[in-house]
């Protein structure tokens, strides 16, 4: 196992960053796999002292959780969801209705409207039934707005039930749990054009007295393109509104790739030469993306009271999906390494609005 060269071992005895931060924003990750088996000691350590709320990658969504018409699989959530409790972490369900991981049987062709809404609502019942009182909130409708054109992409919940399917969403999650925050999630949501459409969706909802509590931006940014301006203006649009705003998947990809956004039926093979940071992460580019999570907490913490929680995507870079997507290589993109050593970023994070600790 290699580490970046500009890392040191401050990660489990040092300052914990979700308590530095404790009163402007929670602080978070997503963990994958079954708790706690999926994490070595090093990992537990550093998950439970910088952290304190988790999001499921992966095992809570509609396909995981749900693969059947008939079968719930709550394992993981289960496994999660107690392991929190255990460590007085709060937990976001991660999500209920998503056109990708969503099972073949939900919104299959040629089902009709009512069969179709019948089975969300037994997906969105079932599902935050059995959390109720246990997850401080839900992504409940996931990237349901189009990177461009139509306001709404093409998905098969749309297809079968009509845009409807997206206040009715809200609605299933608001009555099976009237105790949990709602949530709308997107990537690339702090751009103007998307932001536009993305405002317009959130309108429509609030207007139509639809319950929605938060918006999620995603924060799937790239090394020297983190659009700072966009992202203030994006925070106070929606803060506008009287949403609460997170930042629920951060990372800074240090590997380059055509774009910022998250769709993962984009799919782009790396060459080995291109796979440039498979020895580690030279201390220049680190110290560039010390800079840029910096300026990004310096900005997110001017805008307390707006921004509640600030999530990132994984627990170090040996856990990002950004090691997989567009394609294989290995990236570097979170606060630790892949020893759960600290980075420079996580020292300038940590340093903060509040100067250096
Ligand atoms: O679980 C299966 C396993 O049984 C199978 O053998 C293996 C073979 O490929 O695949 C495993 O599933 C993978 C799953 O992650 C669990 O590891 C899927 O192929 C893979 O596509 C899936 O990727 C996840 C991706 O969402 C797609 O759902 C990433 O881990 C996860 O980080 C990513 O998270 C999304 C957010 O939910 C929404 N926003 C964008 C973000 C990044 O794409």
């Amino acid at each position: 196992m290699f580490h970046s060269v500009a890392s040191h071992a401050a990660s489990a005895e040092g300052p914990s960053l979700a308590a530095r931060l404790a009163s402007r924003f929670q602080v978070g990750t997503c963990v994958g796999g079954v708790l706690p088996g999926s994490l070595d000691p090093a990992e537990r350590s550093l998950l439970t002292r910088h952290f304190n709320v988790l999001t499921p990658e992966n095992c809570m969504k509609p396909g995981p959780i749900h693969p059947t018409l008939e079968g719930f699989d709550f394992t993981a959530g289960d496994a999660l969801v107690r392991f929190a409790a255990e460590h007085r972490m709060a937990v976001v369900g991660h999500c209920l209705c998503w056109h990708q991981q969503s099972p073949a049987w939900m919104f299959e062709a040629g089902v009709g409207r009512e069969a179709a809404l019948e089975q969300l609502r037994a997906h969105i019942h079932g599902v935050v039934g059995h959390y109720r009182g246990r997850i401080q909130g839900w992504d409940v409708v996931n990237e349901a707005v189009a990177d461009e054109g139509e306001d709404l992409r093409d998905t098969p919940a749309g297809r079968a039930i009509g845009p409807a399917y997206i206040e009715r969403a809200f609605e299933f999650a608001r009555d099976a749990d009237p105790g949990a925050e709602l949530y709308y999630n997107d990537y690339n949501i702090e751009r103007p054009a998307k932001r536009e459409r993305t405002l317009r969706l959130l309108k429509r909802l609030l207007d139509n007295g639809t319950r929605v509590d938060g918006v999620g931006i995603q924060g799937h940014w790239l090394l020297d393109q983190v659009p700072f301006d966009d992202i203030r203006a994006a925070i106070d649009a929606y803060a506008a509104l009287g949403l609460k705003v997170m930042i629920t998947e951060l990372d800074l990809d240090v590997v380059d790739r055509p774009d910022c956004g998250a769709d993962i039926a984009l799919q782009r093979a790396y060459a080995p030469n291109e796979d440039v940071y498979r020895d580690g992460l030279p201390e220049p580019i680190a110290q560039r993306q010390a800079a840029q999570y910096a300026r990004l907490f310096q900005l997110f913490g001017e805008r307390v009271g707006a921004v509640t929680r600030v999530s990132f995507w994984g627990l170090h870079d040996g856990k990002s999906w950004l090691n997989s997507w567009p394609g294989k290589r290995t990236n570097h993109p979170l606060l630790f390494d892949r020893a759960c050593r600290a980075k420079l970023a996580f020292d300038a994070v940590l340093a903060g609005p509040e100067g250096a600790p």
